[in-house]
């Protein structure tokens, strides 16, 4: 019997055992044992937490969102900044009371931080109420782990990397039921030095494209509006990004996809071309560019300046003048200078962002980065940040003027922030637009006739419904 076939072997039993525990559980409490499952980070995690709850369902799992009374709590975890990592170590120690409450509690954490040894080393040490720690390849392992706690009373601790972790036959349970995302590639070979995530993710790993494209046909005949494809750099899927874009422009059906992330490095005119030439491709490209500054972008590990980022933004617009971007930027990376930060707000300025997603940066240990001097307080670097949102403000809410008195469809996601009765979706670029409208549209397109620009939405009015 070869490694695989003793492991699929194990599964099996292991699956088999689950499905007895949880009709046992039921005869006992007459309903299934529950799980609370919350995913921290980026969608990519969030992609993975729907991954593992199809496998808890399939084993005999209900869901809850009170935690309290989870029989099961998995926290699927991000390591990308320092925050993300203590806000999950606050709640380990909130969890140690229910714990001790209810002694057959499982708690599992998994995910970013999960992978990193010597988290899992200090949560075997300190945080003794958890029993479970495993990465972010060893998802498929899921039924031996529960299991080994749930029979054997062990607690498992699984931080090793796959060579081969893409499961083609997995069945994500997701809870929303009119956007989803779509996982194209795992993994990052970029090595960004501030960055964590090619340490915990391992490298690129591509789906085929057959089974991402069945996966978003059978998505779309369940009615589906929106798809999100991810990866940490989907310009380098295996099999081509842009063939994979127009195979699923090709699609039938009523629906609109996004993407991200798209690095810089190798985002192609291609790549414009094919966004600008499809029907359901959003006309919006989210381009990190993390600093203004050539000699950062270096430091970054970035491989690319901002000449040719520029490059990339003014074929775009060449192409259609009003092209959206969004992007992602770095404040105080070591031994950034005030001038230096001041280039990341000038490129606000040229390209005019629809949105910006801003962050202070944080060390991580096991990067380049962490060894380089860092000379900026964080009160300055939190300065910074105000400063470079302060810029977008201003930029964003002349350029989102744009959008006034035109029609956008909208993608109603959810009720609004700005008061009752207000709904809120994005637009076919990703801008936020508030309407007054019936809940029962939510998951619908509906026409909105834009009326007022603000600097982080757009204001309108529903002419179709
Ligand atoms: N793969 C994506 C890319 O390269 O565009 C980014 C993925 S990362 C999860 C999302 C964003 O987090 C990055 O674009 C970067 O701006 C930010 N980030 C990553 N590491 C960081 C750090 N150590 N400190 C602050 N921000 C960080
Ligand atoms: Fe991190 Fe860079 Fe990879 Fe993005 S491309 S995940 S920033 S290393
Ligand atoms: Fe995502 Fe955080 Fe991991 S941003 S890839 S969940 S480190």
């Amino acid at each position: 019997m070869t490694v695989i076939d003793k492991a699929i072997t194990e599964a099996e039993a292991a699956k088999g055992y689950l499905l007895d525990h949880a009709a046992a559980y039921i005869a006992v409490h007459g309903h299934s044992p529950l799980a609370y499952v919350h995913s921290y980070g980026c969608q990519q995690n969030v992609s993975d937490g729907e991954r593992i709850m199809g496998r808890l369902a399939a084993v005999g799992y209900g869901f809850t969102k009170n935690i309290e009374s989870a029989d099961l709590i998995i926290l699927n975890t991000c390591a990308v900044r320092e925050n993300a990592e203590d806000r999950v170590f606050g709640k380990l120690g909130d969890l140690k009371k229910l714990k001790k409450q209810k002694p057959e509690l499982v708690i599992g954490i998994c995910g970013c931080m999960a992978q990193l040894e010597h988290v899992a080393e200090k949560i075997k040490e300190s945080y003794k109420q958890v029993d479970l720690v495993f990465g972010t390849f060893a998802y498929n392992e899921l039924y031996t782990f529960l299991y080994e706690v749930l029979c054997n009373k062990k607690r498992i601790f699984d931080q090793s990397e796959r060579p081969t972790d893409i499961d083609e036959e997995f069945v994500q349970l997701r809870e929303n039921k009119f956007q989803a995302f779509v996982p194209i590639m795992y993994g990052c070979n970029n090595f960004c030095t501030y960055c964590i995530v090619p340490f915990v993710r391992g490298r690129e790993r591509s789906r085929a494209p057959e089974s991402v494209i069945s996966e978003v046909r059978e998505l779309v005949s369940q009615g589906y509006k929106e798809i999100t494809l991810l990866g940490q750099n989907v310009n380098s899927y295996s099999y081509g990004f842009p063939a994979l874009l127009r195979a699923i422009d090709g699609i039938e059906g009523d629906f609109r996809v996004r993407f991200m992330s798209s690095h810089p490095k190798d985002a192609s005119k291609e790549l414009i071309d094919t966004i600008l030439d499809s029907c359901k491709i959003c006309k919006h490209l989210h381009l990190p560019v993390q600093s203004g500054s050539d000699r950062i972008l270096r430091a970054m590990n970035r491989s690319y300046t901002v000449e040719k980022y520029l490059q990339i933004v003014d074929y775009a617009r060449s192409r259609d003048p009003e092209f959206s971007f969004t992007t992602d930027l770095i404040v105080g990376f070591p031994g950034e200078t005030y001038e230096e930060f001041c280039m990341t707000k000038d490129i606000i300025k040229k390209v005019r962002y629809d949105n910006i997603y801003s962050f202070v940066y944080s060390r991580r240990s096991g990067t380049k980065a962490a060894q380089l001097p860092d000379g900026i307080s964080d009160k300055q670097k939190g300065l910074w940040l105000r400063e470079l949102l302060l810029e977008q403000r201003e930029t964003s809410s002349e350029w989102l003027k744009r959008f006034v008195g035109r029609t956008c469809r909208v993608l109603a996601e959810a009720e609004g922030r700005t008061g009752d009765g207000y709904l809120t979706g994005k637009n076919n670029e990703a801008v936020i637009v508030e309407f007054l409208g019936d809940k029962s549209l939510i998951g619908q397109f509906v026409d909105v006739k834009i009326n007022k620009a603000m600097n982080w939405a757009l204001m309108g009015d529903i002419i179709n419904n």
